[in-house]
């Protein structure tokens, strides 16, 4: 086979697409039609790869995509993250931890390879292997507030996300609104980490805490998929996590719910959830045992016709991408 050409497509909502409201006969015939291609196997399942915390290394997360992809015969539609994403396009604007980090780590400053055209970029979006179109992602306590609020503003008001980056191929999900992905898949974000629990953190700025107004607003507005940073309260650690994300989660019952912030641990989330599964995923830093990808920090989410299955990676096939071969495998 030839190599695939790369083309960035312009994404573009499904809401906003031609058919936007189609007449009621229409909207059923077009429903019928789907499920039709569905039952018969010519509309595939939707694939999506969510990452945890990844600060800095969002080209080492597209390249694990494409070589999961590659290796499983699957398409991989996007990548969805957590938040901690490290969006410091400004190396003098990085927060003190995310300095410290850097220091020992440089691939903490991977979000200057795509704020700005790189070979490194180049490489993976206009190579030979076409990429997952998009990353869509939340924010978490450690980015650049600053920078996105410009991305934002100059997205204008009716965007339910931006793009973040050069290529066009990072987007954040505005805080507590609801984007469209492909696979009619409804992903909802809240930004930041909770202000409230006895054991919350202190001293951040401000744009690093929730907004309860934004939660409230995503609690009635429905979706599949809910990206936070923090968990949900008390369900990693006890007087930790936000009542509001617990709330978002009870009042709009999407089918998955995922999380960051803490680390390493990672596991299904058991609480009162109702329908919702919650799912914490660790952070992909590269580091385990000499530079392999972390068990529990990506997992694969599947869509299709409404419904979704989600399942960690294979921790073996992890240890196969390290830091020493990303840029190639
Ligand atoms: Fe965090």
């Amino acid at each position: 086979m030839g190599a695939q050409v790369n083309r960035i497509r312009p994404f573009v909502p499904v809401k906003r697409r031609a058919i936007a409201n189609p007449s009621p006969p229409l909207a059923v015939l077009l429903m019928t039609c789907w499920e039709a291609l569905i039952l018969a196997g010519v509309v595939m399942a939707t694939t999506f790869l969510v990452f945890g915390d990844l600060h800095g290394r969002i080209l080492p997360a597209f390249r694990l995509a494409m070589a999961w992809g590659r290796d499983h015969g699957i398409a991989v539609a996007g990548l969805l993250q957590v938040g901690d994403l490290g969006y410091f396009p400004d190396a003098g604007k990085m927060d003190r931890a995310t300095v410290r980090h850097a220091q020992k780590d440089p691939l903490e400053l991977g979000t200057r390879l795509l704020a700005e055209p790189s070979p490194e970029a180049d490489a993976v979006f206009e190579g030979p292997e076409a990429p997952p179109g998009m990353m869509w992602f939340t924010v978490g306590n450690h980015e650049d507030f600053d920078a996105l609020a410009r991305w934002e503003r100059g997205a204008g008001p009716r965007a339910d996300s931006f793009p973040v980056d050069a290529y066009v191929r990072v987007r954040c999900i505005r805080d507590g609104q609801v984007e469209t992905l492909p696979g009619s898949l409804r992903v909802g974000a809240l930004w930041g980490i909770d202000a409230a629990a006895p054991r919350a953190r202190r001293r951040l700025p401000e744009a690093a805490y929730i907004r309860p107004k934004r939660a409230t607003r995503l609690s009635y507005t429905p979706h599949d998929v809910l990206l936070t940073h923090d968990s949900p309260r008390d369900a990693v650690r006890p007087d930790s996590g936000s009542e509001e994300i617990s709330r978002v989660i009870r009042t709009a019952q999407p089918a998955f719910a995922f999380f960051g912030h803490y680390g390493g641990m990672t596991w299904p989330v058991a609480g009162d959830f109702g329908a919702t599964q919650v799912f914490h995923l660790g952070d992909l830093r590269l580091q385990r045992d000499g530079g392999c990808a972390e068990e529990g920090s990506v997992g694969a989410l599947t869509w299709e016709g409404g419904k979704g299955k989600f399942t960690f990676l294979d921790a073996r096939w992890l240890r196969g991408f390290t830091r020493h071969n990303w840029q190639t495998r």
